[in-house]
Formats: structure tokens, sequence, C-alpha cells
């Protein structure tokens, strides 16, 4: 693993260590048709369980119909989301289930399939997103009621999330990951056996690992 500088050999592992969540947006840089259609036709080229590509993307670039989204959806509890609202282009990931087969498995499972394929979709989006030099941020802290309304979901349509998108503002730096390490994360062949040695240093407590899971 590579200790931080660009690494321009694997342009995949660059991409990913690139992208992070972006919170300030450059309100007045609209993001470019072909730029969007690109970053869509990443999220529509993502594997799902049966292939049953169950996500739906409405995408919102119209001024009067974001200040609506944002004053329906990131108002009240859900204000820390505000910073949305200065972004050009806000995606909403729905999901429409159709196979009742792929139901019952899930059932059987307990693992909501369609939403691990809609996640899948929408960090294809976020990692074309960030390709094109584009910011994004997941979001899944917001008014679900008020997004249906302003946008006319129907009601056989989950929405999961939304993905804005746009420029950095100025003023928007560049953050480090801030990760749990490789040796906390993983195990090899069996539960409780280390897949990979612990940091020098890492000491190994949990504690120590958690203030890293949110930045
Ligand atoms: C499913 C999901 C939902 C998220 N919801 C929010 C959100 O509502 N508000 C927010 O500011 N960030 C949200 N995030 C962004 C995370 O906080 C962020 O990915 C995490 O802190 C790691 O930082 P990074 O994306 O910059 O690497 C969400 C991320 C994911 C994957």
């Amino acid at each position: 693993v590579s200790a931080g500088g660009p690494d321009q050999a694997r342009p995949f592992q660059e991409l990913v260590r690139r992208r992070f969540s972006l919170r300030r947006y450059d309100a007045g840089r609209p993001v470019a048709r072909e730029d969007l259609e690109a970053i869509l036709e990443a999220a529509r080229l993502a594997p799902s369980a049966e292939n049953s590509q169950p996500w739906r993307f409405l995408v919102v670039t119209d001024p009067g119909v974001r200040a609506r989204l944002a004053e329906a959806c990131f108002t009240g509890i859900f204000l820390p989301t505000r910073f949305a609202a200065a972004a050009p282009v806000i995606i909403a990931i729905c999901a429409e289930r159709a196979k009742p087969i792929l139901r019952a498995g899930e059932a059987i499972l307990r693992t909501a399939l369609y939403q691990l394929d809609c996640g899948i979709a929408g960090e294809h989006a976020a990692l074309a997103a960030a390709e094109l030099g584009l910011g994004s941020c997941w979001i899944g802290w917001f008014n679900k009621r008020g997004a249906r309304k302003v946008l006319g979901i129907p009601g056989h349509v989950e929405v999961l999330a939304l993905l804005s998108v746009g420029y950095p503002a100025a003023e928007a730096g560049h953050r480090e990951k801030p990760r749990r390490s490789l040796a906390a994360i993983t195990h090899r062949d069996r539960w409780g056996t280390p897949f990979v040695s612990p940091p020098a240093g890492a000491g190994g407590s949990p504690a120590a690992e958690e203030d890293t899971r949110r930045s």
C-alpha cells in the first residue's frame, strides 16, 4: 500500500484516494450535461443482484426545483445537510424493486440486496464525478417525504439517498482520509486471525480507531 502521494501507476487507487465528501460547492458553476451523462453511465454499469438494476436516478439541476428541494429536505432536524443546497446538481438515488423472487431471497438472507445494488451504483457515480474533477457527497440525512413530494416520486419507488455534485468552492480544501487501519477491519481465513499485522504504534485500541470513522 502506497504511503500517500499520487499513485500514477494505479489510477484507480489514486481516484479512490482523491474522492472525498465535498460540502462546499461553487454554486455558480454548472455541471456540463455530458459530464452528468458520464456520471450516470458509470452508475448504469454497476453490478446488481440477478442483474436486477433496481436503481433509478432523478437528476435535479433546475434552480427552482433545487430551492424547493432544499426547503423540503434540509430544514428542521435535517438542517446539518443544508450545505447541499449550494450544489448545482442533486441526484436522488431511488430504487424500484421489481422481482418478487428477489424479495423472497432478501427476506431469507435478511439482506436488502437492492440497497447494496444502489449503493454500488451511487459510488460508481461518485467516483466518476471525482475523475471529472467534480466533488460529491452522499446524503442519507434528509427529509425523504419532502423529497418524494417535491420531486413527484411515486409510492412504489423508494428514495434511498441523495448525491450532491458540483465543483468545489475556491476555499474547499482536500482532506486526508480518517480511516480505521487495515488490521482493524480484516481477518484471514477465520474471524480473529489477523490478515495484516497492526501498524507500529497503533496500540490496537478500538477507541483510538473510533475517532477516525467520521470526518
Ligand atoms: C450512505 C451514506 C450516507 C451519508 N450521509 C451523509 C449526510 O447525510 N451528511 C453528510 O454530511 N455526509 C454524509 N455522508 C458522508 C460521510 O460522512 C463520509 O463519507 C465519511 O465521513 C467519510 O468521509 P469522506 O467521504 O470524505 O472520505 C454519507 C455517506 C454515506 C456513504
